[in-house]
């Protein structure tokens, strides 16, 4: 047997690791730079077979990290229009536009709020391929990764017209929604492994509130779904307790949950979800269905 050659760990002097930093600081900027470019040609239109390079490849996350929270209630200088009449959709879905009419020839139904770096859209998309799902996050950086990774499954699937149903807008949800939908459009919205906002004083940033549920309610229509996931119990607790109180909901119940597709996605597809399940963590999962307005008298 060869002997084995002992690793000899040493610290890394002061110059060494700064000279580390600046070079994957310089491959970062690089990658992004490289990323911006293809994001800014491709983002907002419908990719030719002469737009697709041979080498596609998924982004790579680690290019992309960013601090895990962001204020919701600090100004991010956000984009958003005055009304959903002012949203142009084409420049999301374009392949959904039609040009002849210059009309959308379908509107967002599902909406994944927060929706981080994208998993539940990419396996909600072919579950759902005559619907137009739109995820909502907060986090630029975050925002810029699911934008590439859709334009590069957009160009791995073009012979398909995979992925055209998806698409990501950075917003933040607890200030705009009503903004970007009519009322009564959506039929499902997703609240998966939201900011747990773990101190009472800070409960009050947390997506699920009073007010913001009339919000959703507004903007779900009679019969559409609220689902959520937590692995926070403390949090789901808190999710039950207001969707309980609110009178525009009503749980689906177990039966329901245990039966329907997109329970078991939510369950497994997001990168937060495959976290609690590499960390052997709980999933609590509740569903409410958003019932009729009252009748007024
Ligand atoms: C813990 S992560 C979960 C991400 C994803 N849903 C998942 O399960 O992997 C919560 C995400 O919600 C985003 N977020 C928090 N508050 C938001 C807001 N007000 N509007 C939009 N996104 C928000 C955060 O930036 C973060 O990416």
């Amino acid at each position: 047997m060869p002997e084995e050659t002992p690793v000899v760990e040493r610290k890394l002097s002061k110059n060494e690791l700064q000279k580390l930093q600046s070079e994957s600081y310089a491959k970062r900027q690089a990658y992004r730079e490289k990323q911006e470019a293809t994001r800014k040609s491709l983002k907002h239109v419908r990719i030719e077979e002469s737009d697709v390079q041979s080498d596609v490849e998924l982004p790579r996350k680690r290019f992309y990290r960013q601090r895990a929270h962001s204020n919701p209630f600090s100004d991010h200088q956000l984009e958003y229009p005055r009304s959903p009449d002012d949203m142009d959709w084409s420049r999301l879905y374009p392949y959904y536009h039609d040009e002849a009419t210059g009309e959308m020839t379908k509107r967002v139904e599902i909406a994944d709020i927060g929706c981080g770096f994208g998993g539940l859209m990419v396996d909600l998309s072919p579950e759902f391929k005559d619907k137009l799902i739109l995820g909502m996050e907060i986090r630029v950086q975050v925002t810029h990764y699911v934008e590439d990774r859709i334009i590069a499954l957009r160009q791995k699937h073009l012979d398909t017209n995979g992925y055209q149903n998806i698409n990501v807008l950075r917003g933040n949800a607890m200030k705009f929604l009503p903004n970007f939908f009519h009322q009564s459009q959506l039929e499902k919205m997703f609240f998966c492994f939201p900011d747990p906002h773990f101190k009472q004083r800070k409960h009050k940033a947390r997506i699920i509130t009073n007010t913001l549920l009339s919000e959703y309610a507004f903007v779900l229509k009679e019969g559409g779904i609220i689902y959520t996931i937590t692995d926070v119990l403390d949090l789901h607790n808190w999710m039950v307790k207001h969707l309980d109180e609110h009178p525009l909901f009503e749980r689906c119940g177990e039966e329901w949950e245990a039966n329907d597709k997109c329970v078991e996605i939510m369950t497994n597809a997001t990168e937060e979800g495959q976290k609690v399940t590499r960390n052997k963590g709980s999933k609590y999962v509740k569903c409410y269905r958003r019932l009729p307005n009252p009748k007024s008298l």
